[in-house]
C-alpha cells in the first residue's frame, strides 16, 4: 500500500527526466546506429573468416534491419508514441513489461507520459529484442566498444589503486589494534569504499552531458582527492558499515554491480581488500546484468574480460604507450590474483560466467522494471540468496532509484522507510553518486541549502550518498 500511494517520478513533469527523453535517449540510440554502421562497413570490406559469403550477406541484411528499427524507435520516441508490447524473443522478462503496459490500460503509456523508471527500463529491454531476434547479432552488445574505450583510458587511476592495494601485502601492521577507532584497517577500509563510491561517477550513459576530461577528473583517487570528495557525500554511513563489517568472520558479501570498466575495477579492488586483508570476509559474490543495460552496466563477459585485459600487457600499452613496464606488471599480477580468487571461490559471479545474453536465472530480476520493494514478492529465490549475505552493496544511481522506488520522497524521509518491504531483509549499503532526482535520508536543511547554491546537485554526479540499513533481528 505504501508503494501504491507513492508519487512516482514521471517524465513530463520533471526536468532531468525530460532532458533524458529528449536528449540523452536519442543520443544513445544514435550512438548505437553509428557503432552498427561501422560494423556493417567492416563486414562489407572483409567478412569474418568463420562465416561463408552467404552468411556474411545475411548478417549484413540483419544488421541493416536493426538500424532501420532503431531509427523507427527514435522517431516514435520523439513523437511520444505509445509503448508497444515487447516481442517474445525467447529471453527473460517479456511478460513483466507487457503485463504492466496492459495494466496502464491506455493511460500514461507513451514515451513522455510513462513513469520515468518504467520507460527507461523498457527502452533497454526493447532494444535487446532487436538483437535477440536475429541469428547473427544475438550475442552482440552494442555498448561494448564504448565500455572498452573508457577502461583503456582509465589506466592512470587504475595503476594508482593497484599499487595501493598491492602495497598492503607488505604491511605487517594492518591487523594491529584494528578494533580501536581510527585504526589503520579502518582507514584503509574507508578509502577502498570511497574509491568504489566515486568509481560510480564514471557512467557512460551520462557522458552525453559530461566532457571526457571531467571523467578523468572524477577518477582522481589520491588521498587529498578523497578528502576533498568526502565533502560531497551528503549522507555518510561509512562508519556504520565499518561497525557492522568488523563484527563478521569469514562472511559473504554481495555486490550488485553497476557499470563495467573503471567502476567495476574499483569494486574488484574493494572486494580483494576485503577477502585478502581482513578476517571479516571470505567470499564476494558479484551480481551482473544479462542484457546490455543503461549503456555501461556490467555483463558476465565484461567481468571476465576486465580481468583478462589486466593480464594482457599489450592491452594498456597499445592505448597509453608511455606506461612504465613495472606498472603493467602490477596490473598483470592483480589480474592473475583475481583469476585465482575466481578459481578458489573467493570471488564468484551470481550466474555462470558463460551465461549467454538474455538468460540469467538469478540475475533476471535486475533487468525488470520493478523497484526493489517488490523483490521479496517477485523473486523469493533471489531474496533467499541475498539473505545468506552479511552485506549487500548496491552500486550506483539506478540501483538507488530502484531501492527508493524512484519516489518523490521528502529528502529527509528515513532511508529505511523508503526501502519498504525490503528494509531489514539483509544488511545493505547503497553507494551512489547522485544522477537522478530521488533522494532520501538527508539531514534537515541540506536539500534546501543546495537548492539555493547548487541547483543541479541531484543530477550532476558530483554529490553522493552512502546509505546503510541493517538486518532486522
Ligand atoms: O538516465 C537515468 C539514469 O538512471 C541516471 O539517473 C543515471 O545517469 C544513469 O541512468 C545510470 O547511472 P548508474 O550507472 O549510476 O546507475
Ligand atoms: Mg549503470
Amino acid at each position: 500500500a505504501e508503494l501504491l500511494d507513492l508519487e512516482i517520478l514521471s517524465v513530463a513533469v520533471h526536468s532531468f527526466a525530460y532532458t533524458t527523453v529528449v536528449r540523452r535517449w536519442p543520443t544513445i540510440l544514435t550512438n548505437i546506429v553509428s557503432t552498427l554502421s561501422n560494423e556493417l562497413h567492416l563486414l562489407t570490406l572483409h567478412g569474418p573468416s568463420d562465416l561463408s559469403p552467404q552468411d556474411v550477406e545475411a548478417k549484413i541484411e540483419e544488421g541493416k534491419g536493426i538500424v532501420r528499427a532503431l531509427s523507427e524507435l527514435k522517431h516514435d520516441m520523439g513523437r511520444n508514441k505509445v509503448l508497444h508490447p515487447i516481442e517474445d524473443d525467447g529471453g527473460a522478462n517479456v511478460e513483466c513489461y507487457n503485463q504492466h503496459l496492459k495494466e496502464l490500460d491506455g493511460t500514461d503509456d507513451s514515451w513522455f507520459t510513462a513513469a520515468w523508471l518504467f520507460a527507461e527500463c523498457y527502452l533497454y529491454r526493447d532494444l535487446r529484442t532487436l538483437f535477440a531476434k536475429t541469428k547473427f547479432w544475438n550475442s552482440y552488445d552494442p555498448f561494448f566498444a564504448s565500455k572498452e574505450e573508457t577502461y583503456k583510458s582509465s589506466s592512470a587511476a587504475m595503476i594508482h589503486l593497484a599499487k595501493s592495494l598491492m602495497a598492503l601485502d607488505e604491511r605487517k601492521d594492518l591487523l594491529n589494534d584494528w578494533d580501536s577507532s581510527g585504526s589503520v584497517l579502518e582507514i584503509i577500509f574507508l578509502e577502498m569504499m570511497q574509491a568504489a563510491l566515486w568509481g560510480n561517477a564514471t557512467d557512460l550513459s551520462l557522458l552525453v552531458d559530461l566532457k571526457y576530461e571531467d571523467l578523468q577528473k572524477l577518477q582522481s583517487v589520491g588521498a587529498a582527492a578523497q578528502a576533498e570528495n568526502a565533502k560531497y557525500i551528503l549522507r555518510n554511513d561509512f562508519a556504520k558499515v565499518w561497525e557492522h563489517v568488523k563484527r563478521q568472520k569469514d562472511a559473504r558479501v554481495d555486490i550488485v554491480l553497476d557499470n563495467a570498466g573503471f567502476e567495476l575495477y574499483t569494486d574488484l579492488i574493494l572486494a580483494d581488500f576485503l577477502v585478502s586483508h581482513t578476517p571479516f570476509v571470505s567470499e564476494v559474490v558479484f551480481h551482473p546484468k544479462t542484457i546490455p543495460w543503461f549503456v555501461s552496466d556490467t555483463l558476465p563477459y565484461d567481468f571476465t574480460w576486465a580481468i583478462e585485459s589486466l593480464k594482457d600487457k599489450s592491452f594498456f600499452k597499445k592505448h597509453a604507450p608511455g606506461i612504465p613496464d613495472a606498472d603493467l606488471d602490477t596490473l598483470q599480477s592483480l589480474g592473475k590474483r583475481w583469476t585465482r580468487h575466481m578459481t578458489t571461490g573467493a570471488f564468484r559471479l551470481s550466474i555462470p560466467t558463460s551465461t549467454p545474453l538474455g538468460a540469467g536465472g538469478l540475475a533476471d530480476f535486475w533487468t525488470t522494471q520493478h523497484p526493489y520493494q517488490l523483490l521479496p514478492e517477485r523473486d523469493p529465490a533471489l531474496l533467499a540468496e541475498l539473505q545468506t549475505s552479511e552485506l549487500v552493496i548496491f552500486k550506483g544511481d539506478l540501483n538507488y532509484r530502484k531501492l527508493v522506488a524512484d519516489g518523490k520522497w521528502a529528502p529527509t524521509t528515513p532511508f529505511e522507510e523508503a526501502l519498504g518491504p525490503l528494509n531489514g531483509q539483509f544488511p545493505l549499503v547503497s553507494l551512489r553518486t547522485n544522477k537522478a532526482d530521488p533522494i532520501v535520508g538527508l539531514p534537515e536543511g541540506t536539500a534546501e541549502r543546495l537548492d539555493e547554491t547548487t541547483p543541479d546537485w541531484r543530477v550532476s554526479g558530483k554529490y553522493a550518498v552512502v546509505s546503510y540499513a541493517p538486518r532486522r533481528e
